[in-house]
């Protein structure tokens, strides 16, 4: 069992120790600053040197802006900078990749998280609900300018230049759940007149370019996904047609390693027979990374049938960091307990 999940493979410029790869996990304890807690640094470290081959790390807010609750670190100051290259120097000497997860929650904040300033989105559509960790009633955004819309681009793209001077192997853009990025390419949350509402997937498509333009494209990794945090009963009404679309932005701007994102990686989409993963398949000829409580049989099976290429565990990796040691050795692995393993980011 699960041998070819723990076999090393090599995508693209990258060569990975095994097939395992650490999904975005947001922890919430870096500092008011935005700065990393020290702990930071061997949580990542352990699994790299237990054998995952890929650690995309939490979501990293990418300006004060972007940010949707307290303890989330940042990539927009040298502080920060400085304070990942800690982390990023550990997991290469274990042996490990570890790629930065851009984020911005747009609408799915509080001026409280935000610097003071109102939270900004496609449009002054409010979410239900409360922000995480800190309740907050989400504010009803501000909708984006043309300028906001430019800026954030580049806080995009400075955020990957500084992931690359921090000593990530990449970065990837977190255009799912219903942040940011897929505010955008909802008819719920995107109801503009102009070319970014007639066209779902423009900003992203700016994102990309800009983010490639400025660490290059073979280091651009894009999380997206059908289900959005706040909106449980959200679809694709035609899921043949947002995947082609979606995957032509990929094709178009030269992304060659995607990581699509469901909660169940077995379950069919609401509107399809296909689960996300096969139904890209069919239209997407490069690679894919797996996840949503993906099991080491599922992986296996999965891998051996080239439906992805990769998979990714969130959390059965905070239950057992050393996860791909146990598989080896058929150890079965430990049940992951929030009350327990979200508490500390050390065991
Ligand atoms: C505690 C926790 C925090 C998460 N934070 C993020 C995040 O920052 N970014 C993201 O894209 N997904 C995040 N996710 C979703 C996971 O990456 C993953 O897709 C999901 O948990 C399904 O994988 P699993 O069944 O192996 O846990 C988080 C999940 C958990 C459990």
């Amino acid at each position: 069992m699960a041998v070819e999940l723990l076999e090393p493979v090599q995508i693209g410029n990258y060569s990975l120790q095994s097939k395992v790869v650490m999904a975005p996990m947001t922890r919430g304890f870096a500092n008011d600053l935005g700065i990393i807690h020290p702990d930071t640094i061997n949580y990542y470290k352990i699994r790299a040197f237990y054998g995952v081959g890929m650690i995309i790390t939490e979501g990293i807010s990418i300006s004060k802006e972007a940010q949707g609750t307290v303890g989330i670190p940042g990539l927009y100051t040298l502080r920060q900078v400085e304070a990942w290259k800690d982390v990023t120097k550990e997991v290469h000497k274990a042996g490990g990749l570890i790629i930065a997860q851009l984020w911005h929650v747009g609408r799915l904040s509080h001026s409280y998280f935000t610097g003071g300033t109102k939270p900004i989105a496609p449009s002054a559509v409010q979410a239900n609900g409360q922000t995480h960790n800190i309740r907050m009633p989400y504010e009803t955004p501000r909708p984006m300018t043309i300028t906001d819309i430019e800026r954030t681009i580049a806080d995009f793209a400075a955020a990957a230049e500084n992931a690359m001077n921090a000593g990530f192997d990449g970065v990837e853009i977190h255009a799912a759940h219903g942040y940011l990025i897929d505010q955008f390419q909802s008819y719920i949350t995107n109801l503009r007149k102009d070319e970014y509402g007639q066209k779902k997937f423009l900003f992203l498509e700016q994102i990309i370019k800009a983010v490639g333009n400025s660490i290059g494209i073979d280091k651009v990794i894009v999380r997206f996904s059908e289900h959005k945090d706040d909106l449980p009963l959200y679809y694709w009404e035609n899921p043949e047609d947002t995947v082609q679309e979606i995957l032509n932005v990929f094709y178009k701007t030269g992304i060659s390693l995607i990581h699509p994102s469901s909660p169940s990686f077995k379950k069919p989409l609401t509107n399809h027979t296909l689960t996300l993963h096969a139904l890209i398949r069919k239209y997407w000829n490069k690679a894919s990374i797996g996840v949503g409580e993906m099991t080491p049989n599922i992986a296996e099976e999965a891998i051996s049938s080239s439906e992805i290429q990769l998979a990714a565990f969130a959390r059965p990796l905070l239950a057992n960091p050393d996860m791909v040691e146990l598989l080896k050795r058929s150890t079965p692995l430990k049940k992951y307990h929030p009350e327990t393993h979200l508490s500390t980011l050390l065991p």
